[in-house]
């Protein structure tokens, strides 16, 4: 379970100080789905990296199952061991194949971890392309790598920060419901704009205005 309490971001912003958040209060159960939507520039991505931990609040604290994680070891440890990310770009490398890397995200990977790659990656539509690499692929085909590579961990909370923004409608939507049901159990944190990928079931929070409020 992750709560945030009181949370504050400010960015310096030339000589001034651009407030983004002012006392977000929130709590994200497990395995619930969670949508974050908002216009550009609402602050969708920066309340993705405050949850993961990515970036520190300028005041106010995330809590996982009741315990605070502001020590930069703890986080390093919960990205480590309990979160997947999945971004707008992919950041998969080019020069390896998608098992590689797939299995990149893992230490030492062994014959079991690698059957399970494989095995996600075939969950994912993805069987006939193990051994390609990034390049030779279609958009939402990389996206779908990138989403392997994230499950591979077995995380407890996926944050996706508009995995699909790049990709055609149709190609998003298909995405999108892969990665429902790959997320199936555990917290999945969506940023989006578009509405229109929603699939139902939904927690949607609307993120405007320094604030995070129930759809
Ligand atoms: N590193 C940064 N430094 C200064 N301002 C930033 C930084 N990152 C984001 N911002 C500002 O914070 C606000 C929220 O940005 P962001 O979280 O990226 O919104 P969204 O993802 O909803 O488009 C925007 O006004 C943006 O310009
Ligand atoms: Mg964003």
């Amino acid at each position: 379970m992750i709560q945030a309490k009181n949370l504050k971001l400010v960015y310096p912003d030339g000589a001034r100080e651009k407030t983004v958040f002012d006392g977000v209060n929130l709590k994200i159960d497990e395995g619930e789905r969670v949508v974050l939507v908002g216009p550009s520039g609402s602050g969708k991505s920066s309340l993705i990296y405050l949850l993961s931990l990515l970036k520190a609040p300028t005041a106010g604290r995330i809590y996982f199952d009741g315990r605070g994680c502001a020590a930069p070891a703890d986080a390093l440890k919960m990205r480590y061991e309990r979160f997947g990310f999945i971004f707008q770009q992919h950041f998969l490398i080019g020069y390896l194949t998608v098992l590689e890397n797939v299995l990149l995200s893992v230490k030492g990977a062994d014959e079991k971890t690698r059957a399970r790659a494989c095995e996600i990656l075939e969950t994912l539509g993805l069987k006939e392309h193990l051994h390609k690499k990034p390049p030779c692929l279609s958009g939402g085909e990389r996206q779908r790598a990138a989403i392997a590579r994230a499950l591979l961990k077995n995380p407890r909370v996926l944050f996706a920060d508009e995995p699909t923004a790049s990709l055609d409608h149709a190609t998003a939507a298909a995405v999108m419901r892969m990665l429902n049901d790959a997320a199936a159990g555990k917290i999945l944190i969506t940023a989006t704009h578009d509405l229109s990928l929603l699939q139902g079931g939904e927690r949607v929070l609307r993120v405007a205005d320094g604030r995070v409020t129930e759809n």
